[in-house]
């Protein structure tokens, strides 16, 4: 059977999934919507696809579509999420699930109460560098960890890849959004939940995106994470996860690449992800709808992931607790 597959935004990243669904055979795209006509007809003019729509609404009315792929800015998430589980689609939506942790309980809550496979975007689970390093702290090989470190360096925001204005929003855009997300993720993944957390932010102009953060985010473990974030300073692009062990210290960095700290100091590459957590997302999408075992991220830790982000803006130098 094929499913037949409804992309909603057709910007950087529904460009990607209208190729990644086009490249399995049990998924074909037959619907595009965005609000800008002139995209929707770039993306189906590239992939030969039949309708295209200037609303969502309109575009959910047809019962052929199975799935719908959410790829619009945070803003959008929620209402559209809800309009496609009423219509009975099962959902992939991007990340950060909503604007804030109410708006990402609702969407958990219109999913629960469906019969409709739901899952987020959050790309680090099927991050081989990441599985890597799972087994690294699992086989003792950093030995005890003593502290953990994410660093942040973007010399402009939004990236030069990805000029958009939402992205400059304090609202929804903003480098703790659009990239912390992924790592404030990639830590509950590996070292479990955040007991407490205090930050100071910075921003670069009235409601506009943050520059600067500094924080501490404590694990129930134990274990301290120091958040380090600049944007706009004439440094090297950084997004990189530090775990220093009694062992070894090791970073995970550039979003695919494991570094090792030698003896003289020196950072020594060691090994490198070279898989696409596009295809493996939709491939884990597939068996979900067919009722096989899969690996999705579920709403609910989309929603967590929302919580270690609204306490990190909202912390104004307190602590922040989070319930168990
Ligand atoms: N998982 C990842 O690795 C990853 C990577 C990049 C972006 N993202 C996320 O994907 C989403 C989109 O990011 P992007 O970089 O593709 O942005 P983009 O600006 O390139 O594209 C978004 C598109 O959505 C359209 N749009 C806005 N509101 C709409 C609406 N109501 N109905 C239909 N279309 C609408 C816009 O016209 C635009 O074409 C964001 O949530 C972003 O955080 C995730």
């Amino acid at each position: 059977m094929t499913f037949k597959v409804g992309i909603i935004g057709a910007g950087i990243i529904g460009g990607a999934f209208t190729w990644g669904f086009n490249e399995f055979e049990e998924t074909e795209v037959v619907a595009i919507c965005d609000l800008d006509p002139w995209k929707t007809n770039a993306l189906a003019n590239e992939f030969h696809i039949e309708h295209t729509y200037t609303d969502h609404k309109e575009m959910l009315k047809r019962d052929d579509i199975d799935i719908i792929y959410i790829g619009v800015p945070p803003k959008h998430h929620k209402s559209i999420f809800l309009d496609s589980i009423k219509s009975g689609k099962h959902v992939l939506v991007e990340k950060p699930i909503a604007l804030n942790y109410q708006e990402g309980k609702q969407m958990m809550d219109a999913a629960k109460n469906s019969s409709c496979i739901t899952a987020i975007d959050l790309i680090f689970r099927y991050n081989l560098a990441v599985k890597k390093l799972k087994e690294l702290i699992s086989s003792d090989h950093i030995g005890t960890i003593r502290r953990l470190q994410l660093t942040f360096r973007f010399p402009i925001w939004p990236r030069d890849w990805q000029q958009v204005n939402w992205l400059k929003e304090r609202i929804q855009g903003g480098p703790l959004r659009e990239v912390g997300s992924h790592f404030f993720f990639l830590l509950t993944e590996l070292f479990g939940s955040v007991k407490r957390l205090s930050s100071l932010v910075e921003y670069s102009g009235p409601d506009c995106y943050e520059n600067g953060v500094v924080g501490t985010i404590e694990m129930e473990s134990g274990l301290v994470c120091t958040l380090d974030l600049l944007a706009d300073v004439p440094e090297l692009q950084e997004n990189t996860l530090t775990i220093h062990g009694e062992k070894e210290t090791i970073s995970f960095t550039d979003w695919s690449k494991l570094n090792r700290l030698t003896k003289d100091g020196v950072w020594e590459f060691f090994y490198e992800d070279k898989g696409n957590a596009t295809q493996e997302i939709i491939r884990e999408f597939i068996q979900a709808i067919r009722g096989e075992d899969h690996d999705l991220v579920a709403l609910k830790t989309g929603v967590y992931t929302q919580q270690i982000l609204d306490a990190i803006i909202s912390s104004n130098g307190e602590w922040v607790y989070f319930n168990k």
